[in-house]
């Protein structure tokens, strides 16, 4: 759909709709300058998630994800700023337009920016946990122990565990179950940059489509899931809602 026609149907929507979920993923955050996990660059094309983003792999051996954190992650993520997306969408809010965020990323823009209903389906990585006794640390206390000893060490002795969730672990049940809810109430499910693949977050789409809701998709890439969708604009997220206020 080209991009100005695509805009004019998108502000239609959005004006006739009361309660808008925004469902962001990675390509969100991208111009805040952290970079995504698939198509071209994408950590995972550097990084095999089934060695430093596993559940199972974490518990062998957790040195990997330490490592990936922070060289890759913890440096990127502590100096990102919400993008003009983020602040769109908080105004949308505070329009009473947005009825809930739901988020796959895990670096806590949006609420930076100001929107105060997201619901983090992969948790963060601001909350740091040690397995053992459950002591929770900061990103910044975990980065400086990391420091010193990778993987870093809880007082206790035990292992520090990141709060985000990793492959081949469950959602966090409250988040899930919120946004489940929220999708099966809302009456514009409104995808903004994410591919779409990784499931059971890549399932509310259709859960929303199901539920009546008017589907529209804002990602740079052709997603598996545009057929259903009743607009699609291949575009940058953030100048594209920065339009719509
Ligand atoms: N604006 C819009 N879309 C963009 C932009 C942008 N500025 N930049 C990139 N994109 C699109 C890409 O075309 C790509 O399809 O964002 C999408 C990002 O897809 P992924 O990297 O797969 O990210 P995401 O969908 O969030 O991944 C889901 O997978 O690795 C796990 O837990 C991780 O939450 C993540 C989940």
């Amino acid at each position: 759909m080209f991009i100005d026609g695509g805009v004019s149907k998108l502000k239609k929507i959005v004006m006739d709709s009361k309660r808008i979920v925004a469902f962001t993923g990675a390509g969100f955050s991208a111009e805040s300058g952290i970079s995504t996990f698939r198509g071209a660059g994408g950590l995972w094309t550097k990084y095999d998630p089934s060695i430093y983003a596993e559940v199972n792999r974490f518990r062998e051996d957790p040195s990997y994800y330490w490592r990936f954190f922070r060289d890759e992650r913890y440096p990127v993520i502590k100096r990102a700023k919400p993008n003009e997306g983020h602040f769109a969408l908080a105004e949308l809010e505070k329009r009473g337009k947005i009825y809930r965020v739901i988020t796959q990323n895990i670096d806590v823009l949006h609420q930076l920016a100001g929107s105060s209903d997201v619901i983090e389906l992969h948790g963060n990585t601001r909350k740091i946990f040690c397995l053992s006794c459950e002591r929770e640390y900061s990103m910044n206390e975990a980065y400086s122990l990391l420091k010193e000893e990778l993987p870093p060490r809880c007082s206790c002795g035990g292992v520090l565990k990141p709060g985000t969730v990793l492959f081949g672990e469950p959602l966090p049940k409250v988040a899930l179950d919120m946004a489940m809810l929220a999708t099966r109430n809302c009456d514009m499910f409104l995808v903004l940059g994410s591919s779409l693949v990784v499931y059971p977050a890549a399932s509310l789409p259709r859960i929303a489509k199901k539920s009546g809701a008017i589907l529209v998709i804002i990602n740079i890439d052709p997603t598996l899931l545009d057929d259903m969708a009743d607009l699609v604009i291949n575009g940058g997220t953030s100048k594209l809602l920065s339009r719509l206020i």
